[in-house]
C-alpha cells in the first residue's frame, strides 16, 4: 500500500462488534477472563490494550518496522530504548540534540552507570576517528535547535562495525519525509507530542525497531515499567496519523516560502533551514529525505531582539513544542535547551538571540504578515 493509505488504514479494520469505522478508546483497565488461563488475549491495560497496538502497528507500519510500542510521553520512549543499555556500555550523543534528551541522559541515566560522550555527529569520518568504542549512537537529523544534518547511512555502518545500535529520533520530520530504517538505522524514536498526532492535544512518545528480539524487549518494559500512552492518546495519534500525509506537504510549502523571505530580512543575522543549497547537510539530506520540514531557526542577535520579536506575533504563538497544525515560535535558551549549562550552549552556537519557528498549517500569507510585524519590533 502507499504511505497516504497505510496512513490512514495501517493497523486498523472497522470494529468486529459493532462494526464502527475508527477504531475505539478502549477506556478500560482490565478485560474479563472465561475460566483460569482462559482470555481473549487481553488480560490488563498496562500490558494490552486494543487502541495502543492498533497505532502502534499504524506507525511501525509508517516506518516500514517490524513493530513499535508507545510510552507515555517521547522521553519515556527514549527512556525505554535506553533501558536497552547496561551499566559500563557507551551511547555516543550528538551534540545538538533536544534538551530534555541531553537532561535525561546526563543527569538521570549516567547516574545508573551508562557513559555518555556527546560529539559532533555531521562528519562521519570525524566521528569514527574520535569516537572510541561504543554501544549505542543516537542522533537526531536534522538536530534540534540547529537543523544540522548527520548521514544516516554512513553512521549506521560506523556503528554496526561496532556491533553498535543506531537510534534515530525522527521527530522532526515524520516517516512522511524521512525513514531512518530504510537507511539502516535500528530503532526509530518519535515524540508522537509532535507531527504524527499534529494538532497539539496529546502527549505521547514511540519507539519502532526492525528486530524482532528488540521488539520483544521493548514490549517487555512498556508493561515492566509501565509509561505506557492511555487509550485516549493513542486514539488521539491515530486519528493526527491519517491525515500526515496531508499536513506535512502543506507544512512543508509553507517553510519553502518563509525561509528565504526570512533570510533576506536585515533583523536575520543567520537563518537555519536544511533547504537552503549552501546548507553544509543539505546534499545528504537531500539523499535521505524527500524533503526539508518545516523547522526554521532564526539568529536575531542579542536576547533583547528575540524578546521583542516573540512578544510582537500575533498570529504565530509563544510556546515549547512543535509539529502541530498551528506556527509555534520558541526560545531555545530559555524554552527546549534551558538544560544546557550557558557554556554547553555557546560552545553549540544556540545563542540568546535564538528564535526557532515550527511553521504550521495556516495561509502563508497570513504567517509572513505576522512575522514582518514582529521583525519590525525588533
Ligand atoms: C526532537 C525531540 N525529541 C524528543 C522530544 C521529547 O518528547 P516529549 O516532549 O513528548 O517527551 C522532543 C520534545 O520537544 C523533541 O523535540
Amino acid at each position: 500500500m502507499g504511505f497516504a493509505t497505510d496512513c490512514i488504514h495501517a493497523g486498523q479494520e472497522p470494529d468486529p462488534s459493532t462494526g464502527a469505522v475508527t477504531t475505539p478508546i478502549f477506556q478500560t483497565s482490565t478485560y474479563v477472563q472465561d475460566g483460569l488461563g482462559r482470555h481473549k488475549g487481553y488480560e490488563y491495560a498496562r500490558t494490552h490494550n486494543p487502541t495502543r497496538r492498533a497505532l502502534e502497528k499504524n506507525l511501525a507500519a509508517l516506518e516500514g518496522g517490524t513493530d513499535a510500542y508507545c510510552y507515555a510521553s517521547g522521553l519515556a520512549a527514549t527512556h525505554a530504548v535506553l533501558t536497552m543499555m547496561q551499566s559500563g556500555q557507551r551511547v555516543v550523543v550528538s551534540d545538538n540534540v533536544y534538551g530534555g534528551t541531553h537532561r535525561l541522559f546526563t543527569k538521570v541515566l549516567s547516574r545508573v552507570g551508562i557513559e555518555f560522550a556527546f560529539l559532533d555527529s555531521t562528519d562521519p569520518k570525524r566521528l569514527d576517528s574520535e569516537a572510541g568504542p561504543f554501544d549505542m549512537l543516537w542522533i537526531e537529523t536534522p538536530t534540534n535547535p540547529l537543523l544540522k544534518i548527520c548521514d544516516i547511512r554512513a553512521l549506521a555502518e560506523i556503528a554496526h562495525a561496532r556491533r553498535a545500535l543506531l537510534v534515530v529520533d525522527n521527530t522532526f520530520l515524520s516517516p512522511f519525509f524521512q525513514r531512518p530504517l530504510a537507511l539502516g538505522a535500528d530503532i526509530v524514536v518519535h515524540s508522537t507530542t509532535k507531527y504524527l498526532n499534529g494538532h497539539s492535544d496529546s502527549v505521547g512518545g514511540v519507539a519502532i525497531v526492525r528486530d524482532p528480539a528488540h521488539a520483544d524487549w521493548l514490549r517487555y518494559v512498556q508493561n515492566a515499567v509501565g509509561a505506557i500512552l492511555s487509550p485516549f492518546d493513542s486514539w488521539l495519534v491515530l486519528r493526527g496519523t491519517k491525515t500526515l500525509a496531508l499536513r506535512m506537504p502543506q507544512h512543508e510549502a509553507n517553510a519553502r516560502r518563509i525561509a528565504p523571505w526570512l533570510r533576506a530580512r536585515p533583523e536575520a543575522k543567520k537563518v537555519y533551514w536544511p533547504g537552503f543549497p549552501d546548507h553544509p547537510g543539505h546534499e545528504t539530506h537531500k539523499a535521505q529525505s524527500t524533503g526539508f520540514g518545516a523547522m526554521i531557526s532564526v539568529d536575531l542577535g542579542e536576547r533583547e531582539a528575540a524578546r521583542r520579536f516573540l512578544e510582537a506575533l500575533q498570529l504565530c504563538s509563544l510556546g515549547e513544542s512543535l509539529g502541530g497544525v498551528e506556527t509555534l515560535v520558541a526560545h531555545p535558551a530559555t524554552m527546549t535547551h534551558a538544560g544546557y549549562t550557558p557554556e554547553e550552549r555557546a560552545a553549540l552556537g544556540i545563542g540568546d538571540g535564538l528564535v526557532r519557528l515550527s511553521i504550521g498549517c495556516e495561509d502563508a500569507d497570513d504567517l509572513v504578515a505576522d512575522l514582518e510585524r514582529a521583525l519590525a519590533a525588533v
